[in-house]
């Protein structure tokens, strides 16, 4: 047996967290073209659910290096047919990996029932699709391997900033700067395949005690807006509510609860066992106070920082939403991306929890721009739109009793936009839009289509479109508040003066720059307003993540 389970030491594993990035120059599929432009619309479930098939016709194996894929396409066919291999190297000591996918489900249990694990004190049998290939000193005939084919290599190493930045110079005009930005950075496909392969190796370990458990991506790994190396959002979810009640056998069962701390008692349960048992899962943290209690953990093999949540389905639905939102126009995820990035270049985002907007937020905030009112005809429908275009078989209730039933499949939306503007003017009227927008008073509600009054008195009031209750924003500062207002002013007024072009730095990238003390006097009328700004602006630099704890505000 040469295919090795992986598993676990008892032993902690230390792991160097440093994101590898290489300056080696991208592979064909990080630079192929747009993928959304006139393709047939998918329905979110439908590709979730092709995903996971996928995932489960799929093993990873640790290998020598991509050479070796003759000979693991040699060894793996003695077990099925494989289709496809990936490869890609992880880690500072690079570990290499080839994903090997194979025709059938079956083909991968015949692989693994034929795959062996290490002998040794310290470790635990695990079943999972991680697997490492053991060299051999047994002649290999070289006619198998004639039919090898690796899609990939190196897959999922991301371009670096001044790769990024040189390949934007080139560009001729700003709405070609937001298209490369985003073709260059979007997730690919061996990414999501990594992705649904990370979510199948927690639902595969608990299978045997949970038969119905499922584990489902959400977030930007699938709602279209994720880009190279985001992190993972899974729930756990335990039952199937279509249970056939038909039957006279029915299985005993224990009453694990439904309240909060039962809830919380179940996701520390499986936060020690990722942390003990499940191979590759590494620096695993419990999170258990914010609203919504996670585990974050990062998976050594598949390179991925995962939060695990139990229950709560809402995040999939909302998923779902954005996801249909970027798929109605072509131009909605690029614009997001563009936005994204700049509010990252200059400091407004940050990768830890606090009170500073977050990429979920400034996305709804780009949506909510593009449903109007400002600029007619708008570019997307209101929620209230799909929700009034509802079939029955869209009609979903999770188990908090959130109504999560809006139209599904676009291609029966009634709503066309005639809007034409390209990215490069969509782009100037969403930092003009919001540097005027009166957040004192006004909501931004993706329900209607319109800011509506504000509900309270939190800086930026998001209404969360699928609980309407809550403030998706609630966590961010009136001063960070203030500083996007004041960076969408600044960028507004750079995309507009002679400063955007006449440098090497220029359209998209001009507006990556932080504001500086002379924009910030450019821009404001008034004088206190002025000095204000400036101070306000250099002060907050000064304090960047000092003291604060990793507090989750998801779900708020
Ligand atoms: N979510 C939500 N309500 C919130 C926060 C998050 O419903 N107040 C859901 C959304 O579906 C969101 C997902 O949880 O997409 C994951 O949240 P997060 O990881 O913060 O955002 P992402 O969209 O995944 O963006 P990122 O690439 O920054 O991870
Ligand atoms: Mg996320």
């Amino acid at each position: 047996k040469r295919v090795f389970k992986h598993v676990k030491f008892k032993e902690k594993i230390q792991y160097n967290s440093k994101y590898f990035i290489s300056s080696s120059i991208p592979s064909k599929e990080l630079i192929a073209n747009d993928s959304i432009i006139n393709k047939k619309f998918v329905p979110f479930q439908k590709n979730i659910n092709s995903r996971r098939t996928e995932a489960k016709r799929s093993i990873l194996v640790q290998v020598q290096s991509a050479q070796s894929y003759k000979e693991l396409y040699s060894y793996c066919s003695s077990f099925g047919n494989v289709t496809q291999m990936f490869h890609y190297t992880t880690g500072i000591e690079p570990m290499h990996f080839i994903l090997v996918e194979f025709k059938n489900e079956s083909d991968v249990v015949s692989t693994l029932s034929s795959s062996t694990f290490v002998e040794g004190n310290s470790t635990t049998p695990v079943n999972s699709q991680f697997l490492w290939f053991r060299s051999t000193s047994k002649k290999i005939t070289k006619s198998k391997h004639k039919n090898a084919a690796l899609v990939i290599e190196d897959g999922i190493t991301p371009m670096t900033n001044d790769r990024i930045r040189e390949t934007l110079q080139k560009c001729n005009n700003v709405t070609e700067q937001i298209l490369t930005l985003y073709n260059n950075t979007k997730m690919t496909d061996l990414e999501c395949r990594l992705r649904f392969l990370t979510a199948r190796q927690m639902e595969l370990s608990v299978y045997g005690m949970f038969p119905h458990a499922r584990v489902l991506p959400f977030g930007s790994s699938v709602n279209g807006f994720g880009k190279m190396g985001c992190d993972l959002d899974v729930v756990l979810t335990l039952k199937d509510n279509k249970e056939d009640s038909s039957s006279r056998l029915v299985f005993h069962c224990k009453d694990s609860g439904v309240d909060r701390s039962s809830n919380l008692r179940n996701l520390e349960v499986f936060g020690d066992l990722l942390q003990l048992f499940l191979p590759g899962c590494a620096r695993v943290r419990k999170i258990l106070q914010a609203r919504v209690p996670i585990i974050k953990y990062y998976h050594q093999f598949t390179d991925v920082e995962c939060d695990l949540s139990m229950c709560n389905v809402s995040g999939v639905h909302m998923s779902d939403f954005l996801y249909i939102m970027g798929s109605i126009d072509s131009r909605v995820r690029p614009l997001v991306f563009a936005i994204r990035k700049w509010a990252q270049e200059v400091g407004l985002t940050n990768s830890s929890p606090g009170r500073w907007i977050t990429n979920f937020s400034l996305t709804l905030l780009v949506l909510a721009f593009l449903q109007g009112p400002l600029h007619s005809p708008p570019i997307l429908p209101s929620l209230n739109t799909l929700v009034k275009s509802a079939e029955s078989k869209d009609s979903f209730i999770t188990d908090e009793g959130v109504n999560c039933s809006f139209l599904r499949d676009i291609e029966k939306l009634h709503f066309s936009s005639v809007n034409i503007e390209n990215l490069e003017v969509l782009l100037c009227e969403f930092f003009e839009y919001y540097s005027q927008f009166d957040f004192k008073s006004k909501s931004v509600c993706l329900n209607e289509g319109v800011p509506l009054t504000k509900l309270d008195h939190s800086a930026l009031y998001i209404i969360n479109p699928l609980e309407r209750g809550l403030n998706v924003s609630k966590n961010v500062s009136l001063e960070e508040l203030e500083k996007f207002k004041f960076a969408a002013r600044n960028a507004a007024w750079i995309l507009q003066s002679e400063e955007s072009t006449n440098t090497s730095n220029w359209g998209l990238l001009s507006i990556f720059d932080k504001p500086n003390k002379k924009m910030a006097f450019s821009v404001s009328r008034n004088k206190n307003e002025r000095l204000m700004q400036v101070k306000q602006l250099f002060e907050e630099e000064d304090n960047t993540d000092t003291g604060h704890s990793e507090v989750d505000n998801r779900r708020t």
